[in-house]
């Protein structure tokens, strides 16, 4: 590593209400120098950055790139080169589908120094202030996050949809909306039973959080209806029944 350099930080702001926020990450954040971050955090922690640091919107809105991976992983490097203190901010978790592992290791290759600084995915935040917790005692033990935006005309999937279908706990679908209909058929076509419970959250932990609840039957539908929109997570498994009696949690943070 050279002592010349500035050594990156690659954050992870939690899923949205400012208040779930690492100290670490807060302490962070207040003192880099540049911040190369995206839309996923939120409005209220993007703008709790500090007015001193210098500012690099990457976002990458669906179907609107404004900067590409590898142009972003340059940018890491070459702002790491001038010596500066750097924070990559990011949604959620980094290492949860944030492609915080394939940053650190080109971080590691040009011989920069790196931290990462874990943050509460929304995976298992989201369905927490929806009052699904993604593991129970009486429903089940075990839990799988994957994500759902694979693209369906793709002759190779990475997902098994038939163990997907077999598997007996929590699935946890992430980025999933726009082919809510496809992975809830590719379930029940692998003999997932059409009544199992399904919830969608948008926007979870902010104040303007949506849950809508239905079955792998119909849940395409519901969602069309509501007009459900990303950032939502998908929870497919018995546990969803525990949002009637457990509820909704408020979001008590102002923002
Ligand atoms: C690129 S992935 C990043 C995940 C992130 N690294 C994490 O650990 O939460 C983006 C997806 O995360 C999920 N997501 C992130 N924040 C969310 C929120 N507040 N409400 C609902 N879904 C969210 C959505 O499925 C979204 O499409």
């Amino acid at each position: 590593m050279s002592g010349k350099y500035g050594k990156v930080y690659l954050i992870g702001s939690g899923p949205g209400d400012p208040e779930l926020l690492t100290l670490k990450a807060r302490r962070l954040i207040d003192s880099a120098e540049v911040i190369v971050y995206d839309q996923l955090p939120g409005k209220a922690i993007l703008e709790s950055m500090p007015a001193s640091a210098e500012k690099i919107d990457v976002g990458k809105y669906a179907g609107n790139h404004t900067m590409t991976q590898p142009e972003i992983n340059e940018l890491l490097v070459q702002k790491a080169k001038t010596g500066k203190m750097i924070v990559r901010l990011k949604g959620g978790d980094p290492y949860v589908f944030g492609r915080g592992g394939e940053e650190a290791e080109v971080l590691v290759a040009a011989g920069i120094e790196f931290e990462v600084v874990p943050g509460i995915t929304s995976a298992i935040a989201v369905p927490a202030y929806a009052g699904i917790p993604v593991t129970h005692r009486e429903n089940t033990s075990m839990v799988t996050f994957i994500t759902g935006h694979e693209d369906p005309t793709k002759q190779e999937t990475g997902l098994d949809w038939e163990a997907l279908a077999k598997f007996g706990g929590t699935l946890v679908i992430l980025m999933g909306v726009k082919m809510l209909g496809r992975n809830a058929e590719q379930l029940m076509k692998h003999g997932k039973d059409p009544s199992t419970p399904v919830a969608v959250i948008e926007r979870g932990t902010r104040p303007d959080q949506r849950v809508t609840v239905g079955t792998l039957l119909n849940i395409a539908e519901l969602a069309k209806e509501r007009k459900v929109k990303a950032p939502a997570i998908t929870v497919v498994g018995d546990v969803v029944n525990l949002h009637a009696i457990l509820g909704e949690q408020k979001v008590e943070t102002e923002f």
